[in-house]
């Protein structure tokens, strides 16, 4: 039996450029889908994969999502005056679900040196990794499947997932094999061409990391978009043990540019019961 994890690490340093000008002064991670931010669905699959602990890693204008997972006692009394009393449950709820910690990045130097602000604090356990702008919309959370593979290998795990090929460029893609049930990750490639592409399962946003990634991250140099990449990291750690796959189940949507935007808003309004059906009426009237 592996050693459970309790810890999470959600990277939200980033400057969000593809999605500008939003989030000139708003962090893509609060990026609403229907009436929460897209880091809240985050944490509760985090939350619902027996994470306790978070840490987030922020940066210059990236208040509002500590002030989302805190307490508003003027808000909650305003609500109260007005007898709201399923949204004052709402908002406890949100502020009560997990320990969140929070670390400034400093320079935003890649995804790579975002995890390594994350060493003192996650110690010498392995831990979970949630970007702040994939979404995985599945019936048992993504994270929760992970863990499984973990606490029967003891390995790191990455999701994957398919991708078209036209979208290949545009993610780290695997050179992976099968092994009975278990998917081995042999190499990844960040952005190739999808004519050299070794497969078209893209890396996203969710990773099980063991600790000696700290050791490796702090030898990793820039890569050549000049940032500290998890991939570079990752490849070095892959040839000192193996790294297994999860083939995620269920739907990978992200809100990193307008247009998967869009459709991660169309996808989660359909799906509710209290905005979905007139949403879809509306949809259907628009494009007769
Ligand atoms: P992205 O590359 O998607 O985010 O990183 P970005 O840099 O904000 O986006 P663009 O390309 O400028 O539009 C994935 C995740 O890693 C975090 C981001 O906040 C995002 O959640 N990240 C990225 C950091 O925390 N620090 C970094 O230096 C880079």
């Amino acid at each position: 039996m592996q050693q459970k994890i309790t810890k999470a690490v959600i990277p939200a340093a980033g400057l969000g450029t593809r999605f500008l000008p939003a989030t000139k002064a708003m962090p893509k991670e609060m990026m609403p889908i229907v009436d929460k931010p897209a880091i809240q669905y985050i944490i509760e699959e985090a939350v619902a994969s027996g994470i306790t602990d978070i840490l987030i890693i922020t940066g210059r204008g990236k208040r509002a999502i500590e002030d989302h997972f805190d307490r508003s006692y003027e808000l909650e009394a305003e609500l109260q005056k007005k007898g709201n009393a399923d949204i004052i449950r709402e908002l406890n709820r949100i502020s009560s679900l997990a320990s969140i910690h929070y670390i400034r990045q400093g320079k935003p130097l890649g995804l790579g040196h975002a995890i390594l602000k994350a060493r003192e604090h996650v110690g010498n356990e392995p831990f979970a990794v949630f970007l702040g702008d994939d979404l995985v919309k599945s019936e048992e959370p993504c994270m929760k499947k992970m863990m499984e593979i973990f606490s029967r290998t003891g390995f790191p795990v990455v999701a994957v997932s398919p991708v078209e090929k036209s979208e290949i460029p545009k993610y780290g893609i695997v050179k992976a094999r099968q092994e009975g049930s278990e998917l081995i990750i042999e190499d990844m490639v960040e952005k190739p061409a999808a004519e050299k592409a070794p497969s078209n399962l893209a890396i996203l946003g969710r990773y099980i990391l063991t600790p000696d990634i700290f050791g490796i991250l702090e030898k990793t140099k820039p890569g050549a978009n000049g940032e500290i990449n998890l991939t570079d990291a990752l490849r070095t750690l892959g040839r000192k043990k193996k790294i297994y796959g999860y083939r995620v189940e269920g739907k990978w949507m992200t809100v990193g540019d307008r247009m998967s935007y869009l459709k991660t808003v169309v996808e989660y309004a359909l799906d509710r019961k209290d905005v979905g059906p007139e949403f879809l009426s509306y949809l259907r009237q628009r494009i007769k």
